[in-house]
């Protein structure tokens, strides 16, 4: 029998528009005769929409209009552990025809990517592709992501961290601690974001307290990093318990850093190279057992595209970030670091739900009595 497979997409987030079509290349990629596929978007004020709205918003070149096409109607899961695992229609409160095997959440940022949809899907009790909870959050926390990272002793950018109540009772020291720690530049950007949203280089003292202002309306907790003059190097990372990694790409951003503009507006805002070239064999070695190392520190699951920077004059390597659902339309790094490796995007997506399965039953082992009467 087909497998029931649920995109869910969209989202309140700014990384809504990406997820679109993300979700409509997953679409288009998965293999129709082992999966019936259905397709939940979310609006960007939240709300699920129904399979028919949803495949407007997916066709939708411009979203918003979806959003308005209120019909009061909303789907959801239940957190109800039944053999039968239903989208419900909240308003006739009945079930629709959309029965779920398994759900592919194909959002990215806050919202989507940071383990509260995780949560909604691990109460339904519906296996899902991706990290869990845990693995979600820390890594959408660029700062917790990056304790866990110093632990595991993988190398990463030096950085301070500041909460946005201790910078409005005195911005001055912040900016002094920064200044003599890193000196200029130096870059700030918000903990629990994605997309270079609120991400500022900050090359003089004049310019300090304008940007760290911008990138404390973003978020409660902002980062201040050390500039590094890097190349940007990404790898790929497959499996659960026992991942792999995939050769290396770079990113070449034509601005001045790989900004919001250079990912999403200006089409030549970046150039994608598969492989990166100039690669030592050494080096790439130590992407990938970082990238590894990293992905099981940070209890991620299925998929993570781990983001380098490899400084251009001391050939360090740092680890910037790891994203657990990473862009993965027809232009994205994700599916294209695979597609190099030889692994079609529909092979790619077979071995996701079963990755997905794989751990949903892992985790069915565990005992939920204190006592065992077997
Ligand atoms: N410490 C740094 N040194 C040099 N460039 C940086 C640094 N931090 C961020 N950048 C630039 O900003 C971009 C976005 O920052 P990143 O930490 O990846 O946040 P996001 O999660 O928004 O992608 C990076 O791809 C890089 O171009
Ligand atoms: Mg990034």
């Amino acid at each position: 029998m087909k497998k029931r497979v649920v995109i869910l997409f969209g989202g309140k987030s700014v990384e809504h528009e990406v997820s679109i079509i993300s979700a409509t290349s997953i679409y288009r990629a998965l293999d129709k005769t082992k999966f019936d596929v259905t397709l939940i978007g979310i609006d960007k004020r939240g709300k699920w929409l129904l399979p028919d709205e949803s495949k407007q918003l997916a066709g939708s070149s411009n979203p918003k209009l979806v959003s308005l096409n209120k019909t009061g109607e909303q789907v959801s899961l239940l957190p109800y552990d039944s053999e039968n695992k239903n989208l419900i229609s909240l308003k006739l409160n009945s079930t629709l025809n959309n029965q779920v095997d398994i759900i592919i959440p194909v959002l990215h940022g806050p919202n989507g990517e940071d383990g509260t949809i995780q949560g909604l899907l691990e109460l339904s009790n519906v296996p899902f592709v991706g990290s869990g909870v845990l693995g979600s959050a820390l890594c959408m926390d660029k700062d917790m992501a990056k304790r866990i990272m110093r632990d595991a002793g993988i190398p990463i950018v030096p950085y301070l961290c500041y909460k946005r109540n201790e910078f409005k009772i005195n911005s001055n020291k912040m900016i002094d601690e920064a200044e003599k720690k890193f000196g200029y530049p130096y870059f700030v950007k918000p903990a629990n974001l994605g997309s270079s949203v609120g991400v500022e280089k900050i090359k003089n003292r004049d310019e300090a307290l304008i940007k760290l202002k911008k990138s404390f309306q973003f978020d409660t907790k902002i980062l201040i990093e050390k500039a590094i003059d890097a190349r940007e190097i990404e790898c790929a990372i497959l499996g659960n318990n026992d991942p792999a990694a995939s050769i290396v790409g770079e990113i070449i951003p034509q601005g001045e850093f790989y900004n919001y503009e250079a990912k999403y507006i200006d089409e030549n805002g970046a150039e994608l190279l598969i492989p990166a070239p100039n690669i030592t064999s050494d080096q790439l070695k130590k992407f990938q057992n970082y990238a590894t190392l990293a992905f099981k520190s940070l209890e991620c699951f299925g998929l993570a595209r781990v983001d380098f920077f490899l400084d251009k004059i001391s050939g360090e390597i740092f680890l910037n970030e790891v994203n657990t659902f990473p862009g993965f339309t027809p232009i994205s790094m994700y599916p294209k670091l695979w597609e190099a490796s030889g692994v079609t995007n529909s092979e790619l997506l077979n071995k996701l739900i079963e990755l997905a399965i794989e751990k949903f039953n892992e985790k069915k082992e565990n005992q939920i009595d204190y006592f065992d009467n077997e």
